[in-house]
């Protein structure tokens, strides 16, 4: 085959057109780069945020249909949200951040709300989903890798990513036909990255590029392909999708 004829064949309809995608943590990181890829797509993205500048400037950046800010640990605040909601296909939900610390150094009152957060959030998510997404649309929730293997600081992320697949697989049967599938990441280059590492964040790039199987660090272009990969494939459902280029199986 020529190499025109290839590119006749591989000219095809935006993946999305005509669907509608809520990314719950759409300003920043993983989020937003899911929403602009969605864009590309064809897709119309809802996004939200707590900080209302931040996400005022992501909407625009992308040419977002609506925003709303809130705080997606609460759980009135995504009943709100969902209840006032047109029918969507997918809803990506990218908010929150994971809790390090060593053992003597927790705050417990903090410890006991974040774990209980990120869990419930994906079941507030989920309830109030049922009849705003389309059936074959997907939730997306986002898990991590790092977690996988025991260390110092690790406890909480631990713990929490290790739910999250067991989570996930059952609302894939009590809320279907909608879809629901985690993404578990490893390092990605985003502003938390940033945040959490300070002026390490150099280094940390560095060393990952030095020991991952594929040579680069992960972006949240990445993530966002996978995503809308999971989004448009039909055929998946309750299950979970390492992205980290191989970070799990090395000392990264
Ligand atoms: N980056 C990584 O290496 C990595 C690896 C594995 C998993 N993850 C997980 O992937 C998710 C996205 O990470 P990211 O690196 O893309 O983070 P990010 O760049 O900080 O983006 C997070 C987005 O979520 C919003 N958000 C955070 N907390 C929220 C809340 N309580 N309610 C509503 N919106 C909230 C943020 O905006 P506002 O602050 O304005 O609310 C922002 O739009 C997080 O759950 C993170 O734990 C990240």
């Amino acid at each position: 085959m020529s190499a025109s004829a290839i590119a006749s064949n591989i000219q095809r309809e935006p993946e999305l057109l005509g669907q509608t995608v809520v990314v719950i943590g759409g300003s920043s990181g993983i989020g937003f780069e899911t929403a602009r890829r969605a864009r590309t797509e064809g897709a119309e993205v809802i996004l939200t945020a707590r900080n209302p500048e931040r996400l005022k400037h992501a909407a625009t950046e992308i040419d977002a249909l609506s925003t709303a800010a809130f705080d997606a640990s609460d759980p009135f605040a995504i009943e709100r949200f969902f209840g006032a909601l047109p029918m969507v296909n997918h809803v990506m939900v990218t908010a929150g951040r994971p809790y390090y610390g060593r053992l003597v150094d927790m705050d417990f009152t903090k410890v006991r709300d974040l774990i209980g957060q990120h869990l419930s959030q994906a079941l507030y998510v989920a309830r109030a989903a049922i009849n705003r997404v389309r059936p074959g649309g997907t939730l997306i929730f986002m898990g991590g890798t790092s977690g996988r293997h025991p260390a110092i600081g690790l406890t909480i992320v631990s713990e929490v990513i290790a739910q999250l697949p067991a989570l996930t697989a059952n609302l894939a049967l009590e809320i279907a036909p909608i879809r629901v599938n985690l993404i578990a990441a490893g390092f990605v280059d985003t502003p938390l990255s940033a945040e959490l590492l300070g002026d390490q964040l150099e280094k940390r790039r560095d060393q990952i590029r030095k020991t991952l199987p594929i040579g680069r660090v992960v972006g949240p272009e990445d993530v966002a392909l996978l995503a809308v990969h999971i989004m448009t494939n039909t055929a998946l459902t309750g299950a979970t999708y390492d992205i980290d280029g191989g970070q799990q199986f090395v000392a990264a």
